[in-house]
C-alpha cells in the first residue's frame, strides 16, 4: 500500500485532514473506549444503538477505526479500547445464532488485525471460528455462500438461497484463514463465492445487482430482486463500491486477473456516475433525478477500493484511481464532515436504504462511513493498516 504521490492543493487538503484526524479521534476514543457506536445522537454514540444489539455486522468498524488510529499514531489507548471491543464479540461466537456472512466485517477489523499486530492466540482463535462459520454457509451445489439467516421470512420468502454483494469483503476472512491454517479449503470457498459473483451479480455495463436467488436445492439461478436500492434492475451505490473493493480484494488474496478487470469494470461505472454528480454519490445510480438522495457511505468505500485497485495497475491507471479517489474524498469532506472535537462521528450524509420512510436511515453519519473515510486517508498519508 502506500506512495500514492498526492500533489499541490490536493496534499495540503489531505495533511489537513490528517491534522484534524488525529485531534478528532482522541477525543472520541476518550469518550468511547470500548462502547460498540453505530450512528450518533444529538453528537452522542450509544453503545450498541443498532438493530439486532452485539450481532450487528457493523460492530468491526469502531475497533477497525482504533486499530487504524493505533497504526497510525502507536497511542496505546487506542489498541485498549479496540481490544476491549473485541471480548465483548466473544459473547456473539458462544450465542452463534444471530451470526450470518457479515462476519468478515466484525472479526477482519478486530481479531485479524490484534492477531497480525500482537500474535495474541485468542484472536487468532476467535479469527478462525469465525473462518469456520463462514466457510459452514457455502452452498455446494449453487457455489455460493449465503447471506442471512432463518430460511422463512416472516413473510414466508425462502432465503435460504440468497447471496449478496456485499459478501465480497467478507470472503478476505477465508483467504486469511487459508493463509493461516495452510488449508486451502478456505480459499477454494472463497474463489467459487467471487466467481459466482462474477456470474450472476456484475451486469455488462460494470453496474450491479445486490440479490442473487438460488433454488437452494439445485443451485440454478432463481431471479435478481431489488435490494437496499431503487428497485429491481437499479444501481445500489453501496453494492457497487462493495463490487469494486471486493473484486480488487479478491485479486490481491488470489493473483486471478479476471477479478481485477471484474473490479476495473466496476471502478469505471461508478467513475463516469460520480464524474457527473460533482462526486458526491447518489444512493442508487439508476434512481429517478428526484428526489437526490446521497450515501456518503458509498463514496468513502469506493475510495477504497479505488486506493487498492491503484497498487495493482501501472503508473497511468494508478494515477487515474487515485484521483477519482481524491475527487470522491474531498467533494464528501467539503459537504458532509464535521470536525468539532466534541461530537462524535465524522461524515455525515450516509443512507443505509433508498425506500426509507421514516428518513431515520437517510443521510446520517454511520460508523462505517468514518471508518472507510479513515481508511482512505491513512492510505494516501502511507501509514493504514491493511485490515482485509
Ligand atoms: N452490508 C450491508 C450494507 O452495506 O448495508
Amino acid at each position: 500500500m502506500g506512495n500514492y504521490n498526492v500533489k499541490g492543493t490536493d496534499l495540503e487538503w489531505l495533511d489537513g485532514v490528517y491534522e484534524k484526524l488525529l485531534v478528532k479521534m482522541e477525543r472520541e476514543c476518550e469518550r468511547v473506549g470500548s462502547d460498540i457506536p453505530y450512528t450518533p445522537h444529538n453528537g452522542r454514540y450509544q453503545d450498541l444503538g443498532m438493530p439486532g444489539g452485539l450481532y450487528f455486522w457493523t460492530n468491526g468498524f469502531w475497533p477497525g477505526i482504533l486499530w487504524q488510529m493505533y497504526g497510525a499514531t502507536g497511542r496505546t489507548a487506542y489498541r485498549k479500547a479496540a481490544e476491549g471491543v473485541e471480548e465483548r464479540l466473544d459473547e456473539t461466537l458462544h450465542g452463534f445464532e444471530g451470526l450470518h456472512h457479515d462476519v468478515g466485517f466484525m472479526f477482519l477489523p478486530s481479531s485479524v488485525i490484534n492477531y497480525r499486530e500482537t500474535k495474541n492466540p485468542d484472536s487468532r482463535r476467535r479469527a478462525l471460528h469465525a473462518a469456520n462459520l463462514l466457510a459452514g454457509r457455502f452452498n455446494p451445489v449453487g457455489k455460493y455462500i449465503r447471506a442471512w439467516n432463518e430460511s422463512f421470512q416472516n413473510d414466508g420468502t425462502d432465503i435460504s438461497g440468497w447471496m449478496i454483494i456485499d459478501c465480497l469483503m467478507n470472503i478476505p476472512l477465508l483467504y486469511w484463514a487459508s493463509r493461516e491454517t495452510g488449508d486451502p479449503r478456505f480459499t477454494h470457498i472463497a474463489v467459487s463465492h467471487a466467481k459466482t459473483a462474477q456470474r450472476y451479480i456484475v451486469r455488462e455495463d460494470g453496474s450491479c445487482n445486490h440479490i442473487v436467488i438460488f433454488d437452494s436445492l439445485t443451485g440454478e439461478f432463481v431471479d435478481n430482486p431489488g435490494g437496499q436500492g431503487y428497485g429491481r434492475g437499479s444501481s445500489w451505490s453501496r453494492g457497487q463500491s462493495w463490487a469494486v473493493y471486493g473484486f480488487a480484494l479478491s485479486y490481491r488474496h488470489t493473483g486471478d486477473e479476471s477479478f481485477l478487470n471484474t473490479a476495473k469494470q466496476c471502478a469505471h461505472y461508478c467513475i463516469s456516475n460520480l464524474a457527473v454528480s460533482d462526486w458526491l454519490p447518489l444512493v442508487d445510480y439508476r434512481a429517478p433525478e428526484e428526489p437526490v438522495k446521497y450515501d456518503s457511505t458509498a463514496g468513502m468505500i469506493t475510495a477504497c477500493g479505488l486506493l487498492e485497485l491503484a497498487g495493482h495497475v501501472g503508473e497511468q491507471e494508478k494515477s487515474l484511481y487515485t484521483k477519482a479517489a481524491i475527487r470522491i474524498l474531498r467533494a464528501c469532506d467539503a459537504k458532509f464532515s464535521n470536525w468539532d472535537p466534541e461530537m462524535d462521528s465524522i461524515v455525515d450524509g450516509g443512507t443505509f436504504f433508498y425506500h426509507d420512510p421514516s428518513g431515520e436511515n437517510t443521510e446520517v453519519p454511520i460508523i462505517y462511513g468514518d471508518y472507510y473515510f479513515i481508511e482512505a486517508i491513512l492510505r494516501l498519508k502511507d501509514k493504514a493498516l491493511f485490515l482485509w
